[in-house]
């Protein structure tokens, strides 16, 4: 058996790093416009904040064809199987450098953790912050056609989601640093091939017989 296995298909790179990208750019413009930043001010601000909307809602719109398309949407079906285990590592285990609990394989690449922490970006935060980033820019026209939510509150959710994503951008990119080397998961998400270590190959064929049977 080959040392590696390929588990990131080429959309699903491009698709990964673009969003990441549009995201950091949304934040970074977000922050401008909330005044925290000021480095290109509020009106040029505003102007990219708008042309990276449009840019992320096509992206979305291509990666949620693709996960149907493929299947790939099932993994991010919830599971409690080792859950408390994914979460006694990362709180201990990581620190003693005890084993990962669980193995990506071909077809399931994310662990419970990752699967309820993406599947909440995907159906909670994404949505909240694309509805109310759209009551804020229509907010004139909601009013013309009768429909009265105050500005502060769709601000406050706006920024709210924003925080949100900026909290779960910085936790994720330290858990990628806790692969086998810092930088490993990167280069996975970079080529889609992932490295196993030798004493890894039997425990990753026993995962996948698991699966298949
Ligand atoms: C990852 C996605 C996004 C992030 C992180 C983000 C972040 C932010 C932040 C932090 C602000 C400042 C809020 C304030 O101070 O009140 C803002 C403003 C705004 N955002 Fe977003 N946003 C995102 C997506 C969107 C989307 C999808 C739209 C849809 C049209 C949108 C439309 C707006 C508008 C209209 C403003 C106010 C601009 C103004 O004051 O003229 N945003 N965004």
């Amino acid at each position: 058996m080959s040392n590696r296995i390929y588990i990131y298909k080429g959309f699903e790179r491009f698709w990964h790093w673009g969003q990441a990208l549009l995201v950091i750019l949304l934040l970074y413009t977000g922050f401008e416009i909330h005044g925290t930043l000021g480095f290109i001010g509020y009106e040029q601000a505003v102007n990219l904040h708008n042309k990276l909307v449009w840019a992320l809602l096509v992206l979305i719109s291509f990666a949620i064809f693709w996960h149907f398309t493929t299947g790939e949407w099932k993994q991010y079906i919830p599971t409690v199987k080792k859950l408390n285990h994914m979460i006694r590592y990362y709180l201990v285990g990581i620190f003693r450098n005890e084993p990962h609990p669980t193995r990506k394989t071909e077809l399931s690449k994310l662990n419970p953790l990752q699967r309820i922490t993406y599947l909440s970006l995907k159906i909670l935060i994404f949505p909240v912050q694309i509805i109310s980033g759209f009551a804020y820019y229509y907010y004139n026209e909601l009013s013309e056609i009768g429909i009265n939510i105050s500005l502060g509150a769709i601000a406050f959710v706006h920024t709210a989601a924003a925080f949100v994503m900026l909290v779960f951008l910085i936790g994720h990119v330290y858990l990628t640093t806790t692969g086998h080397t810092v930088f490993s998961n990167i280069k996975a998400m970079i080529t889609g091939w992932e490295d196993l270590e030798d004493e890894e190959k039997e425990p990753y064929i026993q995962e996948v017989k698991q699966e298949i049977s």
